[in-house]
């Protein structure tokens, strides 16, 4: 049964089908290279302040740092990694992020000013190669929420996004997420893991967002956003 203190299953749709395009000139994952089953990404970072009365948040994307991710991932969370930034402006389904977040845990208990991570990621599939989402394994991204929302999937079989309330247990729940659809995470409560990826035939793949809501005064965009801002807001 999905809980929806710790989990919730969206339909989102168009608002999240429409990055689509951009998946087909992501950048490299040096660390987890498409060609071994494994990733290109972009990564954009984002300072937002919402408003829980307005439900409206002001959002500007800042300069893209390092990605440091933390005793979160065992593998290469001690690891700065370099991703080229996102082509799309990824505000508009940032906002809708936070409202739904807010629906699901009031964001008038928490402070104002956040830090949003947005990966673009696809994972690759060959008939000879599995693609492996996540290779750190079970895993909390080191956020207050993650939205993981599917922009498309072609020709793979696969890829269950597994919710888990301890790191040695089974899931709780599973679910295959298909195109237009995510599921929103309470990252405190519960650890995540997606199972690998198959190419039913030739080479397939799984298109993701991944937006991470981080406090913004837990520090982990290194400066003032005033100072890394980066086009007009
Ligand atoms: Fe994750």
């Amino acid at each position: 049964m999905p809980n929806p203190q710790k989990y919730a299953v969206l339909d989102i749709g168009e608002k999240l089908t429409r990055y689509s395009p951009s998946f087909h000139h992501l950048g490299p994952d040096e660390h987890h290279p498409a060609e071994k089953g494994g990733r290109t990404r972009r990564l954009a970072q984002y300072y937002a302040k919402y408003d829980h009365n307005t439900k409206k948040a002001e959002i500007t994307q800042l300069k893209t740092q390092l990605y440091v991710q933390g005793q979160s991932n065992k593998l290469l969370g001690h690891v700065p990694r370099h991703f080229d930034t996102v082509e799309d402006d990824l505000r508009s389904y940032i906002e809708y992020g936070f409202n739904v977040v807010d629906q699901n845990w009031p964001l008038s208990k928490y402070e104002s000013e956040w830090l949003i991570h947005c990966h673009q990621i696809r994972v690759h599939a060959m008939p000879a190669v599995t693609g492996i989402p996540v290779p750190e394994g079970i895993h909390k991204d080191g956020a207050e929420f993650v939205l993981m929302g599917c922009v498309a999937r072609e020709g793979v079989k696969g890829g269950i996004s597994h919710i888990y309330e301890d790191e040695g247990a089974p899931p709780i729940f599973g679910v295959t997420l298909m195109a237009g659809q995510a599921i929103l995470v309470s990252d405190r409560d519960v650890y995540h893991m997606v199972s690998p990826v198959i190419a039913e035939k030739d080479e397939g793949y799984r298109d993701m967002i991944l937006m991470g809501f981080h406090i913004w005064s837990d520090g982990k965009y290194k400066g003032n956003w005033r100072e890394n801002a980066i086009g007009v807001h």
